[in-house]
């Protein structure tokens, strides 16, 4: 099936208008991902079935757009440096901070996919503060793809996917559901709100977050999308709160407000 110059510019302008990813390099990637699901689907063009999509913005179609055309690749254990980062010098802070307060640690993981990353961020806690009363640490975690929402919630992992999982927290946090599978613990299943978030709206969460995780999300916006995004999350976080970003994304330090203080991690001050 043949991607003409305007369906492919039409889903190009499409995509990045709404989500902020921009595909205008990723022809390959758009009718490779896509063309299968129409033929399989009786579409007899890119054309047909954008149309049905532009028809119906808050329909399955649409969702499955975006479902087929992020990229959701995740693992466990992720640059592992920013949970140390975390265990030692951001709980401890959150520790002092909220200790007479509401004792409520408030984590975002902001483009989740698959649940790896809450998953971790959840376990880490867990450790940490599991000799401690009172301690609320639930946290968000969103992402904009209904299909890795839902895989995400299942908890469910294949056991090579477990690999990197260091054997305590194997052990631990994890049970067989069969021969191939293990699912996190309930207790820490239970400990995860996840919801489906397009970035590029209005922030609706209330509380203002210690920590924000937005790891490999940003490699397909523009740099202005970018600024907004994250002058938007700053508007979210509270006074001495973490942001995580990818180890390979970059951020224009003369554009935000966070405070660099060291590479892929910046602070509100
Ligand atoms: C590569 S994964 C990153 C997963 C994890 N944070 C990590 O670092 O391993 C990128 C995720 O960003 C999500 N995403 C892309 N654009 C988004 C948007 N506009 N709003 C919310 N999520 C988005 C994709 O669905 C995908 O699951």
């Amino acid at each position: 099936m043949l991607l003409s110059d305007n369906e492919f510019q039409n889903i190009v302008s499409y995509v990045k208008g709404k989500y902020g990813i921009n595909l205008s390099q990723k022809r390959t990637l758009i009718s490779g991902r896509l063309e299968n699901y129409l033929l399989r689907n009786g579409y007899s063009s890119y054309g047909e079935y954008f149309q049905r999509v532009e028809q119906n913005p808050g329909g399955a179609e649409a969702a499955n757009l975006i479902n087929v055309l992020t990229t959701n690749h995740t693992y466990f254990m992720r640059e592992f440096i920013h949970f140390e980062f975390m265990q030692k010098y951001i709980l401890p802070w959150i520790q002092e901070t909220q200790k007479n307060k509401k004792k409520d640690v408030r984590i975002w993981s902001a483009a989740s996919s698959t649940g790896e990353e809450p998953y971790m961020i959840q376990m880490v806690l867990h450790d940490y503060f599991q000799m401690e009363q009172g301690w609320d640490t639930q946290i968000l975690a969103t992402d904009i793809s209904t299909e890795v929402l839902k895989k995400a919630k299942s908890g469910i992992y294949l056991a090579e996917q477990l690999q990197p999982v260091p054997d305590k927290w194997r052990k631990r946090y994890f049970h067989a559901v069969d021969s191939e599978q293990y699912q996190v613990n309930e207790e820490i299943r239970k400990k995860i709100v996840f919801r489906q978030f397009n970035l590029m709206q209005e922030i609706p969460f209330r509380g203002m977050f210690h920590v924000v995780f937005l790891r490999n999300v940003m490699i397909y916006f523009e740099e202005e999308t970018k600024r907004d995004l994250l002058n938007r999350i700053y508007e979210h976080m509270a006074e001495g709160g973490y942001l995580f970003i990818g180890t390979t994304e970059s951020v224009d330090k003369s554009a935000v407000r966070f405070q660099y203080v060291q590479p892929s991690i910046y602070r509100k001050v």
